[in-house]
């Protein structure tokens, strides 16, 4: 098992598969051109495949595939399947915005993805359209049922909220998660990357979101899922599902934060909003052997100190945060 500086054990491996996205997402990748990630230097799923059973090693036992947006990966479900032969992984899941979803879920399944995360930020069809700048919501919804008629396991919808923009989307979003036996998952609108202009303004915090939830459904705390997942999870007290908040921003959870990602052209990132990644494409296309790429990756996560959603709450307290003055990598490229 591999610790950090901070004593957090090495547990979840996040794959960005590809940089590009059929959306443009004004919270994450806003500019229509962007300096993608030249096609060679992105890892081929053998390289991918030898990483995550690398890290597994280590003590990974959940693996999520995102991006940009995964599924306009060529040939995801060959990945899939690599990754849910290997022994060890307990959960592999996916993040998609669903605009591929219909069309990919039967050969998604097959390869051997149980469960599914969706982004959808609104139900109002002209918002999203807005919310997305490309994006289909009827396409996506379509995708979401088509995951539930398939019988994956677990579907779970993200929403990031931005206000004055989305929050009067908080109670449909809910009402239409408990109608049809979804997970609905808030997400505090985060400064991740430097192309969407955030500011503390356009927060939503997951105080606002859970007060507005239980004056309408009331709601009981269960807590973080094995104590670390990024989400604070809640109950309908009258029996009608459970609801999650991500609050990176206003109860940042750095300190039980497990979580390695992997960037589509193979780079190590230890942190949501690092400046840089650890290059090990350099390394597996030079010919290290395992002995080395391990060396590489138990060195890397043993001299991890990241804690930059603290540090940010401390400096929003005391009104001396400024996002830009911290140049991240950008969402798209590092997967969320
Ligand atoms: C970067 S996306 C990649 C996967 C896929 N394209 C999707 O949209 O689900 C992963 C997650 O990050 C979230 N995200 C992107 N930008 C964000 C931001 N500024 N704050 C909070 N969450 C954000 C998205 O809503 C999505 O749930
Ligand atoms: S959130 Fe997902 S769908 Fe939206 S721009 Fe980012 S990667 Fe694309």
């Amino acid at each position: 098992m591999l610790i950090d500086t901070y004593k957090r054990p090495l547990k979840d491996l996040r794959i960005s598969v590809t940089d590009r996205c059929n959306f443009r997402c004004t919270y994450c990748m806003p500019l229509d051109e962007y300096e993608w990630i030249d096609k060679k230097e992105i890892l081929t799923f053998e390289e991918i495949a030898r990483l995550a059973k690398l890290s597994i090693e280590f003590g990974v036992e959940k693996i999520r595939l995102t991006g940009g947006e995964p599924l306009v990966r060529q040939d995801l479900p060959v990945l899939i399947e690599k990754l849910a032969a290997l022994e060890g992984v307990e959960d592999l899941c996916l993040t998609t915005n669903g605009a591929l979803l219909s069309e990919r879920i039967h050969a998604l399944k097959d390869a051997g993805l149980r469960r599914i995360n969706v982004s959808v930020d609104s139900l109002d069809p002209d918002k999203f359209k807005r919310m997305t700048k490309r994006g289909d919501l009827n396409k996506v919804l379509e995708g979401i049922f088509a995951a539930k008629q398939a019988g994956l396991a677990s579907i779970k919808l993200n929403a990031v909220v931005e206000r004055g923009v989305n929050d009067d989307d908080i109670i449909p979003l809910v009402e239409f998660a408990r109608e049809h036996g979804f997970v609905m998952r808030f997400i505090e609108y985060m400064d991740v990357g430097n192309a969407n202009n955030w500011t503390s303004a356009k927060l939503v915090s997951k105080k606002e979101i859970i007060n507005k939830i239980h004056a309408r459904y009331p709601l009981r705390e269960v807590g973080r899922d094995q104590g670390s997942a990024p989400s604070v999870d809640y109950e309908f007290v009258d029996g009608g599902g459970d609801i999650g908040v991500i609050a990176s921003v206003t109860e940042p959870f750095c300190a039980s934060c497990t979580r390695l990602r992997l960037t589509a052209d193979g780079k190590f990132v230890t942190c949501l909003f690092s400046q840089l990644g650890h290059d090990v494409k350099a390394l597996l296309r030079g010919g290290a052997n395992d002995d080395e790429l391990r060396a590489f990756l138990a060195s890397l996560w043993q001299k991890r100190a990241d804690r930059y959603s603290v540090e940010r709450l401390e400096a929003m307290k005391s009104a001396s945060y400024d996002p830009k003055s911290h140049r991240k990598i950008e969402m798209i490229s590092l997967g969320g």
